[in-house]
């Protein structure tokens, strides 16, 4: 499975968050293909720094949905959000280190799994909570 086969195949059913869902994977692979094709540094800097703020946004709309409607699986929700978040920093950091020489491929891969894990599995839930 590819970012870009992500992008139209995974529906959670709310408009919003399937909007948002496409946004940040047109910007994860902005990130990927800026790294693959060697971009200036500056470019993948910014284009991390990019992807971290969006998914930040977009989990807080979605963790804000969640406490409003008492949902039973927050903590586990959140706690993946969290994953994500920390495996960013992560990358950024070894990025701006000049230490992730294999950062496009890794993230990537890493990136594609958890994105359509999480879509399919945690925010497929979610649907129950816009009916
Ligand atoms: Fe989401
Ligand atoms: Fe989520």
């Amino acid at each position: 499975m590819s970012l870009t086969s992500l992008k139209d195949g995974l529906r959670t059913g709310i408009n919003g968050l399937d909007y948002e869902h496409r946004e940040l994977v047109g910007m994860m692979e902005a990130l990927c293909d800026s790294f693959d094709d060697a971009g200036p540094s500056s470019e993948v800097s910014d284009l991390f720094g990019a992807l971290y703020a969006e998914a930040s946004a977009h989990f807080a709309l979605e963790e804000s949905l969640m406490r409003e409607k008492k949902y039973a699986s927050y903590e586990a929700h959140k706690a993946d959000h969290e994953r994500l978040l920390e495996r960013i920093r992560q990358m950024m950091e070894a990025y701006e280190d000049g230490m992730c020489e294999d950062c496009g491929t890794s993230l990537r891969r890493w990136l594609e799994a958890w994105f359509a894990g999480h879509v399919a599995k945690a925010d497929a839930g979610l649907r129950s909570l816009a009916e």
